[in-house]
């Protein structure tokens, strides 16, 4: 019998209902070629909804996701609409109460992309950025005392737990394992913050133990920063708790790139709970509406969608389609350079994966 995975799609706004239709045609050729099914469906929940209801999506839209594997997400927010409230009406309850607890983003530098580094390669940039997406500096322990006295003092905790530092780390070496270099690169900052990163020192220390062929280092995020900067070539697999990992995943990606080919994935890796794949850019106002956006992004995350569901060769033919697209001077949009629409894009591409 064949398999059938079930997707919930939300596109969103703005640009997410021209590039999620791409991610949808390159996934569909993906599934005819590698024999498998998608049951697909579809969410208008959007900034448009929260105008019509005064929500973004309905109470029990939760549940409505609960059943499907993963949740294939276009962009979501648009002016008129405060940022908050599409982000905590949306994103946020997805990723928090689905436990997905790892956010992974892809930082490789595509053939024919620019990089703002001077003089790299796409065999120099090529590396993932692990952030852990549920504790640590992003807590809700703190508070104001003596407000608006002489004695006000604000706190806010950084709660590292052992299940959610040993989580993440144990996903990291485990991405490192399947890779050919086998290299992990851990964020700290244990000289200056004196008892959460030495504890995340000690945890890695002791998770990199269980996995004696990878080779691991460790630098001070401020380091670490410029390291990505000077050194991209240094880097496999990079892991950081909530705070590091956010810094880190908005600047991997941005030393090899376009906004516009980005991807990420917001991941529960028990499978206790559907996943969740969405590009790295947003809703884009000021190009939506003319099919000139790339769908580079939302094609790529669903290939780390395919991934995630079981279907890694399905997933490999979607990222060397891309690559082969961009290094043989196939259809490419403004931000790349060329003149194609958003449709060319997905178009090509799905028919290199289908001739696959
Ligand atoms: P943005 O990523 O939407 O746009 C930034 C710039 O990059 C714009 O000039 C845009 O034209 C360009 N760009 C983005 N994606 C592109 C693509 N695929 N192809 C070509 N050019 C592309 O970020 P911005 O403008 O800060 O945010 C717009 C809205 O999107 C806001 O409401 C924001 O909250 C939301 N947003 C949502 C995200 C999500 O759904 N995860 C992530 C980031 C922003
Ligand atoms: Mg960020």
């Amino acid at each position: 019998m064949t398999k059938t995975h079930r997707i919930a799609v939300i596109p969103g706004d703005g640009i997410g209902k021209e590039t999620v239709p791409e991610g949808l045609r390159v996934l569909d050729a993906a599934a005819r070629r590698f024999g498998f099914d998608l049951a697909l469906t579809h969410y208008d929940w959007s900034c448009e909804t929260y105008e019509k209801t005064g929500k973004m999506m309905p109470d029990d839209g939760i549940d409505q996701l609960r059943d499907s594997e993963s949740v294939f997400l276009g962009a979501v927010g648009w002016p008129g609409v405060p940022d908050h409230i599409s982000l905590w009406g949306l994103l946020i309850p997805i990723r928090r109460q689905f436990d997905q607890y790892v956010s992974l983003r892809p930082c490789k530098l595509l053939p024919g992309s620019k990089t703002p580094l001077a003089n790299r390669t796409p065999a120099e940039i090529d590396f993932y950025v692990v952030r852990e997406n549920t504790e640590g500096e992003y807590s809700s322990v703190g508070g104001r005392m003596f407000p608006g006295t002489e004695r006000e003092f604000v706190s806010q905790q950084s709660i590292l737990t052992r299940i959610g530092t040993d989580r993440i780390i144990k996903y990291a070496f485990e991405l490192a394992m399947k890779r050919p270099r086998k290299k992990l690169t851990s964020a700290t900052k244990s000289n200056g913050i004196t008892f959460t990163m030495p504890y995340w020192d000690e945890r890695f220390a002791e998770m990199g133990k269980s996995y004696p062929e990878v080779t691991t280092d460790q630098f001070h995020i401020d380091i670490l920063c410029a390291h990505f900067v000077q050194h991209p070539d240094w880097f496999d697999v990079v892991v950081g708790s909530n705070l590091f990992g956010d810094i880190l995943s908005d600047l991997g990606p941005a030393v090899a790139g376009s906004i516009g080919i980005a991807a990420s994935a917001n991941i529960n890796p028990e499978k206790n709970h559907p996943s969740m794949f969405e590009p790295v850019h947003g809703s884009a106002p000021d190009i939506a509406g003319k099919f000139i956006c790339n769908p580079i992004g939302q094609i790529w995350s669903g290939a780390m969608m395919l991934d995630h569901l079981g279907e890694p060769e399905a997933a490999k033919a979607i990222t060397t389609a891309i690559e082969k697209l961009l290094a043989e001077g196939g259809p490419r949009t403004r931000d790349m350079g060329g003149q194609a629409g958003t449709e060319d894009v997905g178009r090509a591409i799905a028919e290199a994966v289908a001739a696959s």
